[in-house]
């Protein structure tokens, strides 16, 4: 059972960021949801997409406000990233209904991915933003 529910810790003091990262955990939450009831596999597809599509959303409005600080760290984050894109990316394309159980390994790699990147890599931002 995924539940992933925003805290303080989570927080890197900007409330709109804040609020992209509260909807990133829901997206998350309703995904795993889905993997693990084994629904059928075009709706786990459909909310995978929406996730990527959100990713890449709030990426790039994260990255502007790095840039816009000239954040000394920028290059390295922009490289995590990217390489969250490419993994959910393959994820989505090689997902089926024979390896359930892969499914769901590889999608709670990429949730724990998302969180240690929160916690660890956007938090320290919080003080040059
Ligand atoms: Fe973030
Ligand atoms: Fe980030």
């Amino acid at each position: 059972m995924l539940n992933y529910t925003w805290s303080m810790d989570y927080s890197v003091q900007n409330s709109v960021l804040d609020d992209h990262h509260k909807n990133l955990l829901k997206l998350f939450n309703d995904a795993y949801d889905l993997i693990i009831s084994k629904a059928p596999v075009e709706n786990t597809i459909k909310l995978i997409s929406e996730l990527k599509v959100y990713s890449i959303f709030h990426f790039s409005e994260e990255e502007k406000l790095m840039r816009a600080a000239n954040y000394p760290y920028y290059e390295e984050h922009v490289k995590e990233h990217k390489k969250f894109i490419e993994d959910i990316t393959k994820f989505k394309d090689d997902i089926s209904e024979q390896t359930s159980d892969l499914n769901e390994e590889i999608f709670l790699f990429l949730s724990d991915w998302l969180i240690h990147h929160i916690q660890k890599t956007d938090r320290k931002y919080i003080d040059f933003l």
